[in-house]
């Protein structure tokens, strides 16, 4: 079965935008191919030496995800600091990775903006941290965002490169899954663009019915159509949009009729829509309380998590050095 791997950022908590985008094609995955899905806990000291609570922060992504279906039997899903092997494959990508190469990644060229008393080593060779996630499992593929193409194709120059280097067909060429080609995009309640944490336009999965009714009804409007059969202007088919993806066709229908008659109270659909995003949201909001309370239940997922990527890892890891020609530790 073809292997794939993806890693997930600690930051934060999942939106509606996150659950229709990334978290619905990781359920689907995981049953189709034989995946590792992680928290880059690593990844994130590049930008926070010094994290406040990285325990905290990777117990509620890893609830959260849990909470959406993702199945720890199914998947292999794990936090990154507890397969040590991912580190040790760094250190030997990194050898065969050139500052050139490293300074030339966007990503990189923004964070020196964004944080220039803070330019660390780890900062610049993110992509070979993120190449090792990828080939120590040697997976193939790698559902991403389109942000994610630099990184991706450091990933595959890596692989390359290794295998030149060393004369092996070793690691295969892992490629872009695009989550954004087959994902629903949600847009946000503020009138333009999709919904996202940096925009402060989102609905989380863990808000409760007051919070989402509350950010409903703050949604851009405007004043209503002024002929039949008008184009709805970006906030209105937003509003449209999001409805479309929470609630039946009938309510769908009658509110979309409604506009068309030049008949829409806005009032009517926003209450309307933020009884439907709390009916969706209830079920997953119930479990993500759940399953973030039940601590030993986490650690159980964690550990199980780690000690199969462990495996994965090692295997390869064992290949590797004996490729390059350290001595097998396999025993030890
Ligand atoms: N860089 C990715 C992001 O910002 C997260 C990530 C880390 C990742 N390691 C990975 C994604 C390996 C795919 C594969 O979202």
């Amino acid at each position: 079965m073809e292997i794939v791997a993806s890693g997930i950022r600690p930051t934060g908590n999942l939106h509606l935008g996150n659950y229709f985008g990334a978290v619905r094609s990781f359920l689907q995955m995981q049953y189709e191919y034989n995946c590792f899905f992680f928290i880059a806990d690593w990844h994130s000291l590049t930008t926070h030496p010094n994290p406040v609570n990285m325990r905290q922060s990777v117990n509620t992504i890893l609830a959260e995800y849990l909470a959406c279906g993702l199945d720890p039997e199914k998947a292999t899903v794990y936090v990154q600091s507890d397969v040590r092997e991912v580190a040790e494959l760094y250190l030997y990508l990194n050898m065969n990775a050139y500052l050139g190469e490293l300074e030339r990644v966007t990503t990189f060229k923004e964070k020196v903006r964004s944080q220039p008393d803070n330019v660390n080593a780890g900062l610049l060779t993110y992509p070979t941290l993120m190449a090792s996630d990828i080939i120590i499992h040697r997976a193939v593929k790698v559902p991403v965002g389109k942000d994610q193409e630099q990184n991706m194709e450091m990933a595959r120059k890596c692989a390359r490169r290794f295998n030149n280097i060393y004369g092996v067909e070793f690691f295969p060429e892992p490629a872009s899954f695009h989550l954004s080609e087959k994902a629903v995009k949600v847009p946000g309640l503020d009138g333009s663009g999709k919904m996202g944490k940096s925009e402060g336009n989102a609905i989380y999965l863990a808000d409760d019915e007051k919070t989402i009714h509350k950010k409903v009804m703050r949604a851009v409007t405007d004043s209503g159509p002024a002929e039949p059969n008008s184009e709805k202007p970006e906030p209105i088919q937003n509003l449209f949009k999001i409805m479309e993806i929470v609630s039946d066709t009938d309510t769908c229908n009658f509110f979309n009729d409604k506009y068309n008659a030049c008949e829409i109270r806005y009032g009517d659909m926003k209450k309307q829509l933020a009884a439907d995003i709390n009916t969706f949201c209830a079920p997953i909001r119930a479990r993500i309380n759940e399953i973030a309370a039940d601590e030993t239940y986490l650690e159980k997922v964690a550990r199980m998590g780690a000690e199969k990527a462990s495996a994965s890892a090692s295997k390869t890891l064992n290949e590797v050095r004996k490729i390059i020609g350290f001595r097998s530790i396999t025993n030890y």
